[in-house]
């Protein structure tokens, strides 16, 4: 299979490759635009409503930083109409990329505190995701656990989660920052949400070593990692999550945009790919990183000189790392692979 010319001839096959997205928070995908109307009808939360204003505030000095502007953001979500808000448009985007698929990171918590009914959350949730469904793209969620909050948020996220169960809820992960967050203490919560039918989706190794991915997989019972970049410097953990089969959510452009690697062509990913690891590419918070799930299939193919087939593969291995069920899966892996039959001619 030969490579993709780089420029508009990858930028048309990576659009067009039936997509799946698993790693992107509700919250970090309103659009600009969006943003910038929250942010009107809010002034007190500093968030810029002028688009060069805005941009500057989304250019990050490091991760802690990048969660501060990220809660800030938070605050301006305030009803149903504004959740509906941003899952309808993110669908729209998903859309416009050919994604057919996304599990959705929301926080819950992060919303209660901010005042917001959990009725209204659940509202806006179920009202967008009609409306994506509306638009072809299927919608599932992922309840996290804002780790900065301790485990009073592990507990009444978990309580949430399993007693309002929405139509989509898949997942349950933990997210904010890793360091001096210890992912043992939030044993018990993962612990009941499995027991309850819920998968476990923690991010680890994104801004911590490979420690906390150990930790994620022993003590969550983590199935998939959220980042897990910091892997690629334990050769015993890359064996492990490729003997298991533990895929990644590597979200590349975010991991540049916090400061974690110095650029697409110097993340691990290579190395985690050299090792038989399951990558799929995702796009964390897209328009506060600038990305675009298309965008990150054209870096990566192009930051590692990948053929068709190689970057089709890495879309296959969202559809087997995702939670979809067994026809759906079979039907976007079909699809996908009409992409790179020979003489197809889609990606020249
Ligand atoms: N919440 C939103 N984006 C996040 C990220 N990249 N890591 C951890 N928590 C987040
Ligand atoms: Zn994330």
């Amino acid at each position: 299979m030969p490579e993709i010319p780089a420029g508009p001839a990858l930028r048309a096959f990576a659009r067009a490759l039936p997509k799946v997205e698993l790693h992107v928070h509700l919250v970090g995908s309103a659009s600009l635009p969006t943003v910038r109307a929250l942010a009107r009808r809010r002034p007190e939360a500093g968030v810029p409503t002028e688009e060069r204003a805005l941009a500057e505030f989304f250019t990050f000095r490091d991760f802690d930083h990048f969660l501060t502007v990220y809660f800030a953001v938070t605050s301006l979500v305030r009803d149903r109409h504004d959740v509906h808000t941003l899952v309808a448009g993110l669908a729209a985007d998903l859309a416009a990329q050919n994604c057919r698929y996304a599990e959705v990171t929301v926080t819950p918590y992060n919303h209660l505190l901010d005042g917001m009914p959990g009725d209204d959350l659940l509202a806006g949730l179920e009202s967008g995701r009609a409306r994506a469904a509306e638009l072809g793209v299927e919608l599932a969620w992922c309840f996290d656990i804002p780790g900065e909050k301790g485990t009073k948020a592990g507990a009444e996220t978990l309580v949430f989660a399993l007693r309002e169960r929405p139509e989509g809820l898949v997942s349950f992960g933990l997210g904010g920052p890793e360091l001096g967050v210890g992912r043992a203490r939030f044993a018990p919560f993962f612990t009941r949400a499995r027991e309850a039918g819920l998968h476990s989706v923690p991010h680890a190794g994104e801004t911590t070593g490979p420690a906390t991915i150990w930790s994620a997989l022993h003590d969550l019972g983590a199935e998939r990692i959220g980042h897990g970049t910091s892997c690629a410097g334990d050769p015993a953990l890359l064996e492990h999550l490729a003997a298991h089969r533990i895929p990644l959510e590597v979200c590349p452009t975010s991991n540049v945009r916090t400061g974690q690697v110095a650029s697409v062509a110097a993340h691990p990913v290579r190395r985690m790919l050299d090792h038989g690891v399951v990558v799929t590419l995702n796009t964390d918070d897209p328009p506060m990183f600038g990305a675009t799930l298309t965008g990150e299939y054209v870096a990566v193919a192009e930051a590692l000189g990948l053929t068709a087939a190689e970057l089709a593969r890495l879309a296959e291995n969202a559809v087997d790392a995702s939670f979809l069920g067994d026809a759906p899966k079979n039907l976007l892996r079909r699809e996908i692979r009409q992409m790179t039959l020979p003489g197809t001619g889609n990606f020249v």
